[in-house]
């Protein structure tokens, strides 16, 4: 099935949100116990923080269907070093879409967008648990640099 990436219009902003919440429940590391209309509120908090910033939204289509999306941060530079970085602030594939390489091609073409821009980095993060995502990190070249360690108190 042919998979083609563009550039997300205002149109696709209530598919942004409806996939979004139905599937940022997997971003919540086994440590956390939140409600999940917590959850879902923050997720409502990041689109308006991504709104508010410089960044690239793309949708990915599979046979001419949204499957799925991928919203990047243009300029989030490495708190550490200062390095200019692109940072992923929310990535999400269809269940039913899932599997067929939308998510790879939506990451390749977000490093793209950065690329042409000289932006030297991409960077995200991503819970242990979240099998899939780093599946899909790891198998498109990105490798763990700093550990986010938690403890319960
Ligand atoms: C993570 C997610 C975006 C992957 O999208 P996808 O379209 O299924 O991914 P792709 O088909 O492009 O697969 C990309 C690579 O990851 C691997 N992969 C994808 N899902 C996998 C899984 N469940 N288990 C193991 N590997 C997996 C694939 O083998 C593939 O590697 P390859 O290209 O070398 O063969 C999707 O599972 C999703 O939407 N999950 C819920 C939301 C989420 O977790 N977002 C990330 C937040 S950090």
């Amino acid at each position: 099935m042919t998979i083609a990436i563009r550039a997300a219009v205002p149109a696709d902003r209530a598919f942004i949100e409806t996939l979004g919440k139905r599937t940022v429940m997997s971003s919540v590391s086994a440590r956390r116990h939140p409600q999940p209309e917590t959850v879902l509120a923050n997720y409502e908090r990041l689109l308006e923080i991504v709104d508010t910033r410089a960044h690239v939204a793309l949708v990915g289509e599979l046979a001419g269907e949204r499957a799925g999306f991928i919203l990047v941060v243009d300029s989030m530079p490495d708190e550490v070093t200062g390095d200019d970085q692109a940072f992923v602030a929310y990535m999400a594939v269809e269940r039913a879409a899932r599997g067929k390489g939308v998510g790879r091609a939506l990451l390749a073409a977000a490093e793209d967008e950065a690329r042409k821009r000289g932006v030297p980095y991409m960077a995200l993060m991503v819970t242990e648990e979240n099998a899939a995502a780093r599946s899909l990190y790891e198998r498109s070249g990105y490798a763990t640099e700093r550990r986010l360690m938690c403890k319960t108190l």
